[in-house]
């Protein structure tokens, strides 16, 4: 069973530049919520109620306002700060205490999933007990992302970080499941070329001790970048219609944590009075009427 989430939600968002110079990628709007919200979600749809958030250095303080430690969520929030951004394995070296000797689900702070085969999955794997997992996706630029080789029988044989020419079109997406022993792998990295430690290479040894396996999210779900300033405007428009179109909000956490049994009405009202009067709070209004 995974109990525990992290999401990791410093980086140096320079592709995002100038808007991440004094707001944190994490924080920008994406549609009518902030982007964080997005990845809490998934990790709330997954039953997770633990969750770790890592920010850089400096920046607790912004991200308390909107989820503070003390929430009508029902979920246990914690922060550390990432002093520097040296990748994405660093995560768990600073979460060691948190992970403890328990399994741990990461989802990176920047990463929009969406569709009901993701939740499926996300009950399915919940299961999960030892070694590794990747969530892969099919992609036009494979070459922008993290690429998993599989053979005949879906197994994986090679993962490849940011290939130049390559047959597979499978990346690996921004949400892994690890057991405990993450934290011991990860201090054995060396930082790459690019000077950052590569989650690819954290990957790679669980693949060498036949401990990683692969799942697909699959057509009928969508795994959206929010890296650069198009693709995320395309994912908020994305997320603009699905809501506008059926009525309904997407990553709404309170009623996520509603229908998860965690909260009650007092809590949503509570949260109503925090929003204020918005277009959410009238959302908020709609689930405990
Ligand atoms: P990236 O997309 O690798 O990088 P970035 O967000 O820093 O942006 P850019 O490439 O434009 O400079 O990061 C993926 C996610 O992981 C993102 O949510 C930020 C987070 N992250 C950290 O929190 N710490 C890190 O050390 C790194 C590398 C990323």
């Amino acid at each position: 069973m995974i109990k525990k989430g992290i999401i990791l939600a410093g980086g140096h968002g320079s592709r995002m530049s100038p808007l991440t110079k004094a707001v944190n990628k994490q924080l920008l709007p994406l549609y009518d919520k902030p982007l964080i919200f997005y990845p809490l979600s998934i990790l709330m749809l997954a039953g997770i109620k633990n969750i770790l958030i890592i920010v850089n250095k400096g920046q607790l303080n912004q991200f308390r306002k909107i989820l503070p430690e003390k929430n009508n969520l029902g979920i246990k929030i914690e922060y550390k700060e990432q002093l520097k951004p040296a990748g994405l394995p660093q995560a768990f070296t600073i979460g060691e205490k948190f992970i403890g000797k328990d399994n741990v689900c990461m989802i990176l702070g920047d990463n929009f999933f969406y569709g009901q085969s993701l939740t499926k999955i996300l009950k399915k794997n919940s299961v999960f007990q030892s070694g590794a997992k990747v969530f892969l996706h099919p992609v036009k630029n494979p070459q922008n992302y993290g690429v998993a080789f599989l053979n005949s029988k879906n197994k994986v044989i090679k993962l490849v970080e940011k290939p130049k020419k390559t047959k597979s079109n499978l990346a690996v997406t921004g949400l892994y499941f690890f057991d405990s022993k993450v934290i011991d792998l990860s201090k054995r990295l060396k930082p790459s070329k690019r000077g950052e430690l590569e989650i690819i290479d954290l990957l790679n040894l669980y693949k060498s001790k036949k401990k990683l396996k692969a799942e697909f999210i699959g057509r009928g779900g969508a795994w959206l970048d929010t890296g650069n300033v198009k693709d995320y405007y395309s994912a908020s428009n994305f997320i603009s219609t699905i809501e506008s179109r059926q009525g309904l909000k997407i990553a709404c956490l309170e009623e996520i944590a509603f229908n998860n049994g965690w909260i009650k009405k007092n809590n949503i009202l509570e949260s109503i009075k925090f929003y204020g009067n918005c277009n959410y709070s009238k959302y908020l209004k709609s689930i405990i009427k």
